[in-house]
């Protein structure tokens, strides 16, 4: 039997949904807790003095205050876009010509894509996220890249090869076939090995012509427990250019819908400017919608309807959408759709609900609540260790905290990679 080990300190794990249930029966909070960690797997979560005295032979690790919750799910990224964060003054499609574009061809070069897939798995560890649906680029070696690295990490990884056949410069183009037969070869190749999951990936539909959407749908048909992961309704001028394209369309979601792209298991990145039919074709379906806040107000897309979306049951994931989002830190993402919220009027998003989003709700937008984003027994222990006290500024605030979500908003609104103590992997030490 594989050494039991035991990880001292404050715990935090849900049981519900705190959008659905009230907090404090949705959120536990434990301030001298355990996990019990063996063979990957989380085997027992509860009070440190309990678990202590059941298992006495388990190895301690002692986070002394620090808080042990589940590692970060960002349910959308752009690896590729890791050397053109924060790049000044456009709005998306000039962003996309000006910075994307140029950086995404460099990766025609394999080893470009491998160097950039372990400075990004670096990046974002270093900020406590342990899993990523990832867009790549064009070219099946940065799909492999991505994927290598992840396996060499023991890392869960949602990824695919992004798909464009038109609207997008040379060297950055495929074929409705091409695209076909390279996301399936990717595709037989790493879904469900390991800890990895292979996703369908259309760019966006002004990049893709009726036939490669109809191929890719074509294609998830064919393997219907891959995840799809596209973008929606980021932008109004990108909207406009969509209803040009596809002038028989009823709206943008239905270039997707028409080509077999909407079901259960799309991932729908940005989401902001939906029409009321688009709204309930996405919730009657049960697709997951991945807000972006960091990216949505640097790019300056819009504000994100949380507290409407939610309460019509949507299934919501959180996510950096690195580089069109200014940060690696789902902290910092946190802190953006706090903002976000608040600039809409509408309630205040709680810290349960901002540290749900980055677990449990990215998790089970991504289809993986059985597998990572909570502390649960069965659950594989990917874990992040948080020091509430990680700055002055952040210290002398959480000083004064009454209750334990007192004390987290301060990090999750002022905390960064300095912020993160500890990152465990598929029951491993990474960090
Ligand atoms: N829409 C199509 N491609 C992209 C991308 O790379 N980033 C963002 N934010 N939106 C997109
Ligand atoms: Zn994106």
């Amino acid at each position: 039997m594989q050494t039991e080990q035991l990880l001292l300190g404050q715990t935090l794990r849900f049981s519900a949904d705190p959008f659905q249930a009230p907090i404090n029966e949705a959120a536990h909070h434990e301030s001298k807790g355990a996990v019990l960690v063996q063979g990957g797997l989380i085997r027992a979560v509860g009070p440190a003095e309990r678990l202590r005295a059941a298992h006495p032979d388990a190895r301690i690790v002692d986070y002394g205050a620090g808080l042990i919750t589940a590692g970060f799910v960002d349910a959308h990224a752009h690896y590729p876009q890791t050397g053109i964060i924060a790049s000044w003054g456009k709005r998306l499609i000039d962003w996309l010509n000006s910075y994307t574009f140029p950086e995404e061809i460099r990766f025609s070069d394999p080893e470009y894509a491998r160097e950039t897939a372990r400075l990004y798995l670096d990046l974002t560890r270093a900020n406590g996220t342990t899993t990523i649906a990832s867009f790549c680029t064009i070219h099946p070696a940065s799909v492999d890249a991505l994927f290598e690295e992840a396996r060499q990490r023991g890392q869960r990884l949602v990824a695919g090869k992004t798909c464009m056949d038109r609207n997008a410069p040379d060297g950055l183009r495929d074929t409705a076939q091409s695209a076909y037969d390279d996301s399936k070869a990717l595709l037989e190749k790493w879904h469900g090995r390991g800890r990895l999951a292979y996703a369908i990936t259309p760019r966006f539909s002004p990049t893709s012509s009726p036939g490669q959407l109809a191929a890719l749908g074509a294609l998830w048909a064919e393997h219907p427990d891959c995840l799809m992961q596209t973008h929606l309704c980021e932008q109004p001028d990108e909207i406009k250019w969509v209803a040009e394209l596809f002038p028989d369309a009823r709206d943008y979601l239905d270039t997707y819908e028409q080509h077999g792209l909407l079901r259960e298991r799309g991932l729908f990145g940005h989401a902001i400017h939906l029409t009321p039919r688009e709204r309930a074709r996405l919730r009657d379906v049960g697709a997951s919608l991945i807000h972006c806040p960091t990216s949505n107000t640097f790019i300056g897309s819009g504000l994100f309807d949380m507290a409407g979306l939610m309460a019509e049951g949507q299934h919501i994931g959180l996510a950096t959408d690195t580089g069109g989002g200014s940060s690696f830190s789902m902290l910092r993402t946190m802190a953006a759709a706090y903002e976000i919220s608040q600039l809409r009027g509408t309630a205040a998003l709680h810290a349960a609900q901002l540290m749900w989003l980055a677990t449990a709700g990215s998790a089970r937008a991504l289809h993986l609540a059985d597998k990572i984003g909570n502390l649960s027994p069965g659950l594989e222990a990917d874990l992040v260790v948080l020091d509430l006290a990680s700055t002055p500024a952040i210290r002398q605030r959480s000083a004064r905290a009454g209750d334990i979500w007192e004390a987290i908003f301060p990090t999750i609104m002022m905390g960064d990679d300095r912020a993160v103590k500890s990152v465990w992997i598929g029951g491993k030490k990474a960090l």
